[in-house]
């Protein structure tokens, strides 16, 4: 009871690095790491292969009983590396070994959400599913998420009416020695955990069961929204009614357990996953967690997505959550389908309204008795004659006095209890409902909590003006109306404050974000081990839950990308990802460029990418532009690592002859980042409808001028290419911002839109 809302909210946001910093001191000597050998270049099996890294790492320890004892996963199938505890000097040592690309430390990556509890009183539902036709004679298309498990028995996992497992399938449901009743079905058909990494970087089994079921409920939450079976009739207590269902609802769905409670998602663990999910036939991966940007030959997620992308798997990734900060976009290697989080036009509000004047708040509870106005004071005029006369105006446990509360609504200051106890003093005492009036901390960041009594919070400001109305009419009257649903009464959808933005630091000229999808205040389900608040000393249980974050965002995108899978088995991961983009809309529902939750201004690439999804025009794009995995090895190529580097990381495959330019990587987005004088680029579209003739046109960016060749494009039956060249000249030099534009081949019934963002050479 006497837990503190705020302070759980601190130990949430400070958790992360007081882990971190607990584990340095603990392990300054031996740490683990991930030796990364690339690819495998002989078909060599498990047992030579895992011999060759004790042998590897023998070289340097000693001997290769010591490397037996340090190696706790060896990487056999898709990608070829180990992990291990080792000394520094060891370390470094071993990177030597013209054989390793690369070592580098175990790192955690966090989960991309916000505090859905800041959150949960203005919930939004799941727009681009509403868009979503049910699919029938669509293939199967197995969904994996990289994530903290799931609830096996949420609704969105069950079977019904689910044909048999398709036989290719070699994952498992990974339950023996963890609870008898985790099990897989027909639509839930794998579950697998990895946590050795998580204990050598000194996790604990105290806090987290180990096992595939979901003690945290971001994976069940995310895995829900990209393969959720359709669940008629949901609602979070009572708010935001309606059908829950997941992007792709007929897929099947996968779970790879990488992150435990204290924020630990290692890079160990993580590739070991990897490893196994594109071994056991999964289609897409979904993954909401990150780091911070590093090379590509040192983050977990770039390495593992590169072998699944070989194997013609998608990976869709979260940007992550450093908005509204440029430059801080994550997982953006180009083989990567990056994703940033929008809002959508659903809001539900809660109104407090007294002296004709109406407040907007939040609430998650029922509205007053007989829904009427009723007297309202504030807390200060309904102490207890025993009480001391400091009291704070929080409604503190055993300070009211029935004879002054019964029968009214009571204004309070929310804390320094839970506001749970406080709640329950205004409850104990009479009153029929509860103001809850923000300090200056707290600002407008409402709250919502299904208290057992009418129950308002409403910002700082709007406090002090009540306060200020109490105090000059004794009198005074209130009325809260809860639950009402308002749509499109704003610009929607606008770019989420919290979501990472462009450029990429990476390699600037991969424009990145690539997308944006709803990850705002999304309803989807939950663990039910765990409170929907994120309280741990709450005992509410629920099964669903209100979260925001571009973790959110993702799984929109990989069950829309799941769908379009199922509906054309034969489309690469390139060409979904294109066919998502070139669809996507920078509008908004006022007609307006999507605005920044943040700034209010209208928002560019670097914000959102393409633009938002529009899933039902991305299931008939027109054109596309594909890639195949050998595109991103000549990138690679291309980035100028040496040809050592190189050939480990790509095993079997060879560079080009003639290195491409990294522009020309025939992405579904140009950027150019040091124009000087005249860039050529050049690109090719893949017809995928019926025959017809495309004109181009464009909108240059500030400062440059531009030209297409050819204007016009005929393509015949599907299947057909065509490549064209964009040359972009710099006119004015002044300005040297990215400055953006569009570039659109149309048929009169497609649009296939490509975004264009341009950096003049300084001079
Ligand atoms: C798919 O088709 C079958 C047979 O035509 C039908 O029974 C079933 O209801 C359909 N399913 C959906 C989800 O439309
Ligand atoms: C399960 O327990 C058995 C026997 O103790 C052990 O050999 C096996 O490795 C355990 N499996 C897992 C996944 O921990
Ligand atoms: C079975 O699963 C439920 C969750 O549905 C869990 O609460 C319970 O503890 C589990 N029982 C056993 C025996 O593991
Ligand atoms: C929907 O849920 C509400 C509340 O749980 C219930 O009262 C109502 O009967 C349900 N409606 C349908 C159509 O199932
Ligand atoms: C939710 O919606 C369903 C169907 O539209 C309706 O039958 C039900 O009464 C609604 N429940 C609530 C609590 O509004
Ligand atoms: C507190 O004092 C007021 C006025 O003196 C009185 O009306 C009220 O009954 C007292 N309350 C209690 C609980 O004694
Ligand atoms: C309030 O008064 C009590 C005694 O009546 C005293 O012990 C306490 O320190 C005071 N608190 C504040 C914040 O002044
Ligand atoms: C809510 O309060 C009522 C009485 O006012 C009580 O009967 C009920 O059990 C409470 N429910 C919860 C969930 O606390
Ligand atoms: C005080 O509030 C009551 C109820 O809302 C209202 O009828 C009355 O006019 C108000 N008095 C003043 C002085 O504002
Ligand atoms: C490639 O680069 C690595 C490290 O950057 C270096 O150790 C290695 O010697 C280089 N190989 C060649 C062939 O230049
Ligand atoms: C287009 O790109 C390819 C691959 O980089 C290159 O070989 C070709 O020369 C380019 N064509 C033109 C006209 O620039
Ligand atoms: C060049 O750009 C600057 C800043 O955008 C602008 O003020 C200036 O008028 C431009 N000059 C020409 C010649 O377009």
């Amino acid at each position: 009871m006497e837990m503190m809302y705020r302070r759980t909210l601190l130990c949430f946001l400070f958790f992360f690095s007081c882990t971190l910093l607990l584990q340095q001191q603990a392990f300054a000597d031996k740490k683990s790491y991930v030796v990364y050998l690339g690819g495998h270049s002989t078909n060599s099996n498990e047992e030579i292969i895992v011999n060759s890294h004790h042998e590897l790492l023998g070289s340097v320890m000693g001997s290769k009983e010591k490397a037996k004892e340090a190696i706790f996963y060896s990487y056999t199938k898709a990608i070829n590396g180990f992990a291990a505890v080792m000394e520094e000097d060891e370390a470094k040592e071993i990177s030597k070994n013209p054989e390793v690309l690369s070592v580098f430390e175990d790192k955690a990556k966090m989960l991309y959400t916000t505090h859905s509890w800041d959150f949960v009183g203005l919930p939004n539902n799941i727009p681009a599913s509403s868009l979503i036709p049910n699919v029938n004679g669509s293939t199967d298309v197995i969904i994996a998420h990289l994530d903290t498990g799931v609830w096996p028995e949420s609704k969105s996992f069950s079977d019904d009416g689910m044909a048999p497992i398709p036989s290719e399938w070699k994952g498992i449901c990974q339950n023996e020695n963890i609870t008898k009743n985790f099990t897989c079905n027909k639509k839930l058909i794998g579950a697998r955990y990895y946590y050795v990494g998580y204990l050598k970087n000194g996790g604990s089994t105290k806090n987290t069961k180990i096992g595939p079921r979901d003690d945290i409920g971001h994976g069940t939450h995310t895995l829900s929204t990209s393969g959720g079976a359709m669940i008629p009739n949901v609602s979070f207590f009572g708010f935001a009614n309606g059908t829950l269902r997941g992007g792709s609802p007929h897929a099947r769905v996968a779970m790879y357990r990488v992150c435990w409670q204290d924020g630990g998602c290692y890079d160990t663990d993580v590739l070991a996953a990897f490893d196994d999910a594109i071994n056991d036939g999964v289609n897409l991966l979904s993954i909401s967690l990150g780091a911070d940007p590093a090379p590509y030959y040192e983050d977990s997620i770039a390495i593992g997505s590169f072998h699944a992308i070989q194997k013609g798997i998608m990976v869709i990734c979260a940007a992550g959550n450093s908005g509204p900060y440029s430059a801080t976009v994550t997982n953006a290697a180009p083989w990567i389908f990056t994703v940033a989080a929008g809002t959508t036009d659903r809001e539900l509000l809660s109104i407090l309204q007294y002296n004709g004047k109406s407040i907007n708040g939040v609430s998650l509870t029922q509205g007053l008795p007989s829904n009427k106005p009723y007297p309202i004071i504030t807390s200060t005029k309904a102490f207890l004659n025993s009480s001391s006369d400091n009291l704070t105006d929080a409604c503190l446990l055993d300070t009211l006095d029935p004879a002054k509360v019964k029968g009214k609504i009571i204004a309070c200051n929310i804390g320094p209890e839970t506001i749970k106890s406080q709640i329950n003093e205004v409850k104990r005492a009479g009153g029929v409902g509860v103001v809850l009036v923000n300090d200056v901390t707290f600002g407008d960041q409402l709250l919502g909590y299904p208290f057992n009594l009418t129950t308002i919070n409403i910002g700082y400001d709007d406090g002090q003006n009540l306060y200020k109305y109490l105090a000059s009419n004794k009198s005074a009257m209130a009325y809260i109306l809860c639950e009402l649903t308002t749509f499109g009464n704003k610009p929607a959808p606008q770019i989420a404050d919290f979501s990472s933005r462009g450029p990429n630091i990476i390699n600037e000229e991969i424009l990145k974000p690539d997308i944006m999808a709803p990850g705002f205040e999304i309803l989807a389900s939950y663990s039910e081990a765990v409170s929907p608040f994120e309280d741990p000393s709450d005992s509410l249980h629920y099964p669903y839950a209100f979260l925001s974050g571009t973790s959110m965002a993702t799984p929109h995108v990989s069950g829309l990308a799941g769908l379009l899978k199922s509906l054309n088995p034969t489309w690469s991961p390139a060409m979904i990802r294109s066919a998502i983009m070139t669809t996507a809309t920078i509008l908004d529902n006022k007609g307006g460029v999507i605005t920044d939750m943040a700034s209010m201004a209208p928002g560019t690439p670097f914000d959102y990418g393409a633009g938002q999804i529009q899933a039902s025009k991305a299931m008939d794009p027109g054109l596309v532009y594909d890639l195949t995995p050998q595109d991103y090895v000549n990138f690679l190529c291309a980035l100028g690592y040496n040809s050592t580097e190189t050939k480990l990381f790509i095993g079997k495959q060879k560079c080009p002859s003639t290195p491409i330019e990294i522009q020309d990587l025939n992405y579904p987005s140009i950027t150019i980042a040091n124009l000087s004088g005249t860039v050529i680029i050049n690109r090719t579209l893949t017809n995928v409808g019926d025959e017809g003739k495309y004109n181009v046109s464009y909108v240059a960016p500030k400062g440059t001028s531009m030209m297409v060749l050819p204007t016009k494009l005929n393509f015949g039956k599907s299947g057909d290419s065509k490549k064209y060249l964009v040359f972009v000249t710099a006119v004015n030099h002044t300005n040297n911002d990215y400055q953006f534009g569009m570039l659109t081949w149309s048929d009169g019934k497609h649009s296939v839109k490509t975004p264009l963002a341009v950096k003049m050479h300084h001079k």
